[in-house]
């Protein structure tokens, strides 16, 4: 019997993880898999509601790592986790994604000798004051494996040295989740809950430190919102840290208008609910700039650099400058009915787990058949 454990720590993380677990019970007589939450997000609307949307079992141990400095998040979740890896010894470890989570597991165990797979390896925004894209650098430095969920990314590899028979064009998990989800996001009361209607409102998302850790930067991104407001319903759910500025810069007023509907974080299944019926996006997340390109949602990517350029290559996003007058310039060209359609990318087909696990059955774990 082989062991393999995954790890998730943060929100983007849990849609990532439940087809790779979903996956592995094809094989249950032959692996073992354990989950791992460090609690890196620990809220309610942030962690546990996505276990039960995406039906992921309670994970085997919970770290109960919380927030703190980058230092003090990395520190706790390598302390706490070597001790699982000390109990547990597995034959392979899996982590996903770009957060802090990602980059202190993987080092634990590469240190513990244990081989690590890097679920959506690879990606490279090229900008090294964003904190994932150091989590992804490193990550993938000490890496055994790299499954890629787009092929600029094996470009970004193989310039770093990654040996090539260790990369894996399997696609892309999160939008297995998303396939997965979407019956459930049909039965979804969020809209009439709020009071919108299909394709008459814009949903905003916002959380990079860039964007929400400045006052003068949240405030002129939220004057953006304002503006927009006058012709559109506005919704957005707000993450934890940007609700800690707008209080702590008192920014509130600016926001508490008629358009504007500020609400707490949802679960997977009411975002996804909204996000495929609104007339677009407006994000600085990584994964939204994915899931409107497979539901073909214009998205509208307020960052200087994204590393996931298959989006704006063929899909449905827009990288814009993070001001006010480039969010109000794309805005108009959606409401005059100017903007493309895209397609969707390679393997982002709702079968990306199954292609990942079947390798590490078959090419890392060598079973016969
Ligand atoms: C983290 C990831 C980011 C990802 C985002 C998704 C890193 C470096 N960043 O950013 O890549 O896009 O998650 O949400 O790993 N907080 C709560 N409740 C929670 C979690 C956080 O209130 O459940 C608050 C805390 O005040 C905390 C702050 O949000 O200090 C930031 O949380 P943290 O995990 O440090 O980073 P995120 O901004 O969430």
């Amino acid at each position: 019997m082989k062991k393999v454990l995954s790890v998730v720590g943060a929100r983007p993380n849990f849609m990532k993880i439940a087809p790779i677990d979903r996956a592995f019970k094809k094989y249950s007589d032959r692996v073992e898999h354990i989950i791992v939450h460090t609690g890196q997000h620990y809220d309610r609307k942030m962690s546990d509601t996505f276990f039960e949307d995406l039906e992921l079992p309670d994970p085997k141990y919970f770290l109960g790592v919380g927030s703190g400095t980058h230092a003090q998040q990395t520190a706790k979740i390598i302390l706490e986790f070597e001790k699982v890896l000390e109990i547990e010894k597995p034959d392979l470890m899996i982590v996903v994604g770009d957060v802090n989570s990602t980059l202190a597991c993987s080092i634990t165990a590469v240190k513990l000798g244990i081989p690590t797979a890097h679920i959506e390896g690879g990606l490279r925004s090229l900008d090294r004051t964003m904190p994932e894209e150091i989590n992804r650098l490193v990550t993938d430095s000490i890496s055994s494996y790299c499954f890629i969920t787009e092929l600029s990314a094996k470009i970004n590899l193989l310039k770093e040295n990654f040996n090539p028979d260790n990369i894996f064009f399997t696609g892309n998990t999160m939008i297995d989740s998303l396939y997965f989800a979407l019956p459930k996001a049909e039965e979804s009361q969020i809209k009439s809950i709020l009071g919108v209607e299909d394709k008459k409102y814009a949903l905003i998302t916002m959380h990079r430190p860039s964007n929400v850790d400045e006052k003068d930067q949240l405030g002129s991104l939220l004057d953006a919102m304002v503006e927009m407001s006058k012709k559109i319903e506005v919704v957005f759910p707000m993450h934890p840290r940007t609700r800690k500025n707008l209080e702590l810069f008192g920014l509130e007023e600016k926001v508490n208008i008629e358009g504007i509907k500020i609400i707490e974080p949802l679960g997977y299944i009411n975002f996804l609910a909204l996000m495929r019926s609104a007339c677009f996006v407006l994000t600085d997340s990584g994964g939204i700039q994915e899931e409107t390109t497979v539901l073909n949602i214009p998205c509208i990517t307020m960052r200087t650099s994204t590393e996931r350029p298959v989006t704006i290559e063929i899909g449905t996003n827009t990288l814009i400058q993070p001001n006010y007058e480039s969010i109000i310039s794309t805005f108009n060209k959606i409401m005059s009915g100017n903007y493309r359609n895209g397609k969707i990318p390679q393997y982002w087909d709702g079968h990306a787990a199954e292609r990942i696990v079947d390798v590490i059955c078959k090419n890392i774990f060598k079973f016969e058949f």
